[in-house]
């Protein structure tokens, strides 16, 4: 196999080479991006908005901003007609973040929580100068009425440059964010419970990325000085965390704090004698499902990179949900005196019953249980990526991936099913890009990037991707960063790059096939595959050649691939 220079370089190693990847090149790079369909929302231009979606809905979304929560149609990204919430800082908590010397722009209050409650009410939560609040909405004659505000310190950070997570599950509000003003004191927590303060086993210096609810659960993902790190210096490792729903909180002095509390390394990495690291998550998406070598599975998708100091490295790994709950049922890991290593704790001595199993009633647990959990949060086993491979690496000088969204199991015109994978970066680009082995293999798999647009203006980290599909309209994508929303198709098949028929099929795009009647590369209806529309439309996703092309000369080697080796 073929190395790319730049790899070898940044690696220094030849045994490396055989497993890594070649980094995909991408097939359609689009400068600027004149298709953009002109939807976009820019809120109040004055100042930086900070920008954070609080609810997709089918039709709308909510977005928290500075002083305001936006109701902005999906539609066509416009501002929903008097639906704006205001809500800003009291002028004495003004005053107060002033006199402590903040900025003018720290001083407000951007709204980064959110927890719908019913159809006609919901709380949030604003950073409120400093003085973290939530508030309780509710519908009143059309308009949401500001009405009962609680303390939200522990539930909402105290400036929106802080990386924190939020989940609404089961009527309650369960936060991963930080306790204090300068973001040293890093909690999860839920009414009344909590990790420990100090505790570096449970949370060393983390930067929470997102979470969700799933089953009995709520998963938090992050990245964190990793403890059990031995080696001179120190690493950051990405983790996930999960904490039962029905935890109550341990026995006597233990009330307010977790018994339920695990966490374990997620490994995104390129295999080889020296497995490469992709070991910072910056997101990690919501959980999809799908058929991937034939078998069934919850998967999801995780953006990971290497270490700001370094050479920008980021890949995109997927995780099934099974083999993250498999992981908590397995080994604890634990480390017997402070110099020696961190070793798998042998089953004969971890107590009955199981530490950090979700119960009934947690309060009833014995101390021995609550005590272990609290002492060995960490599990032996790190949560492996499903497919051998990471189904995106990408080196790149000029920036690193930040989200990933998911079109799950878009259907090929050969029938097979894949994942469209839509990557946003931090100097403002969306990559779309796919596995094209997923539907055959696990063990394999081939990196695809269809297009590399810039969407944003050059330097602006795209924050948050949403997949939307409307019915009646065109799908496409909604790309939020800190002071802009924009739509952008989910397709660019009829790009003026994209004219014949050998370019047009070596897309490997589901969403794009050759038209031979029309001469003209078209958007295949992806639900609508009537079965004599093959004849005349060519697609071939896995090798991005088809005989109904013609051989032409560029067909004899793929005609994006010319530039990729060495
Ligand atoms: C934008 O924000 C400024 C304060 O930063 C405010 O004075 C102005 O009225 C806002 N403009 C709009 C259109 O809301
Ligand atoms: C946002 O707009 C939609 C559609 O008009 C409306 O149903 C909803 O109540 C609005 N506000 C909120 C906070 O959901
Ligand atoms: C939050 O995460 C971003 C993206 O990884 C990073 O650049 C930034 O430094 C983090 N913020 C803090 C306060 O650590
Ligand atoms: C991580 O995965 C690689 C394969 O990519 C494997 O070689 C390595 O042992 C794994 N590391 C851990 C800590 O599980
Ligand atoms: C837990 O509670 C449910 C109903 O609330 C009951 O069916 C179940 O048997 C209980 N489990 C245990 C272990 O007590």
């Amino acid at each position: 196999m073929i190395c790319h220079i730049q790899i070898v370089a940044i690696i220094g190693l030849m045994s490396r080479c055989i497993a890594w990847p070649d980094d995909p090149v991408p097939r359609l790079p689009i400068k600027h991006l004149r298709e953009v369909i002109g939807q976009r929302f820019l809120g109040n231009e004055s100042h930086v908005e900070h920008f954070k979606l609080l609810e997709r809905a089918p039709t709308f979304i909510l977005i928290g901003a500075r002083n305001a929560i936006y109701n902005i149609s999906l539609h066509d990204l416009t501002e929903i007609a008097d639906q704006r919430i205001q809500w800003s800082s009291s002028i004495a908590h003004w005053e107060l973040c002033n006199l402590k010397g903040a900025s003018e722009d720290d001083c407000q209050n951007y709204v980064r929580v959110f927890g719908r409650q019913g159809p006609d009410k919901f709380l949030a939560c604003g950073t409120n100068a400093y003085k973290p609040q939530c508030k309780q909405f509710v519908l009143k004659n059309g308009v949401h009425v500001g009405g009962k505000e609680s303390d939200g310190l522990g539930l909402c950070p105290c400036a929106p440059q802080h990386n924190s997570t939020a989940v609404f599950a089961g009527g309650q509000l369960y936060a991963a964010t930080f306790a204090d003003f300068s973001g040293g004191e890093p909690l999860i927590h839920r009414k009344k419970i909590r990790t420990d303060r100090a505790d570096l086993n449970q949370l060393n210096g983390p930067n929470f990325v997102s979470s969700f609810a799933y089953g009995d659960y709520v998963f938090f993902f992050y990245r964190e000085t990793a403890v059990e790190y031995m080696n001179c210096g120190k690493a950051v490792y990405s983790r996930v965390a999960r904490v039962c729903q029905h935890d109550k909180g341990g026995p006597h002095a233990f009330n307010d704090r977790w018994t339920s509390f695990l966490k374990a390394r997620l490994n995104c990495s390129v295999p080889g004698e020296y497995p490469f690291y992709f070991n910072e998550i910056q997101s990690m998406s919501d959980v999809t499902e799908g058929f991937y070598a034939g078998r069934h599975d919850q998967l999801i998708y995780g953006v990971f990179t290497t270490p700001v100091n370094s050479i920008g490295g980021s890949a995109v790994c997927a995780f099934s949900m099974s083999s993250v709950l498999e992981v908590f049922q397995g080994a604890f890991k634990e480390q017997e005196t402070i110099n020696s290593n961190w070793l798998r704790v042998l089953p004969e001595k971890v107590p009955e019953p199981r530490p950090g199993a979700c119960v009934n009633d947690s309060r009833t647990l014995p101390d021995i249980t609550v005590n272990f959990v609290k002492t060995h949060p960490l599990m032996d086993d790190a949560v492996q990526s499903f497919f051998a491979l990471p189904v995106i690496t990408k080196v790149s000088f000029n920036y690193r991936f930040t989200r990933v969204a998911i079109d799950p199991q878009v259907k090929a015109l050969d029938g097979r099913t894949y994942d469209i994978l839509y990557i946003g970066t931090d100097d403002g680009r969306v990559l779309k890009a796919l596995n094209t082995k997923a539907p055959d293999s696990l063990s394999e798999v081939g990196q695809i990037i269809v297009s590399d647009s810039q969407v944003l203006r050059y330097g602006q980290a795209v924050k948050d991707l949403q997949v939307v599909h409307l019915a009646g309209e065109a799908s496409k994508l909604v790309v939020i960063a800190d002071s802009e929303i924009r739509a952008v198709p989910l397709h660019h098949c009829d790009s003026p790059a994209v004219n014949s028929c050998v370019t047009c099929v070596a897309l490997q795009d589901p969403h794009c096939a050759w038209d031979a009647t029309t001469d003209l590369c078209v958007a295949v209806p992806t639900k609508l595959h009537a079965n004599d529309a093959s004849k005349t439309l060519f697609q071939d996703i896995i090798n991005g050649k088809h005989k109904g092309c013609g051989y032409e000369e560029a067909s004899q080697h793929h005609p994006y691939n010319t530039q990729l080796s060495l």
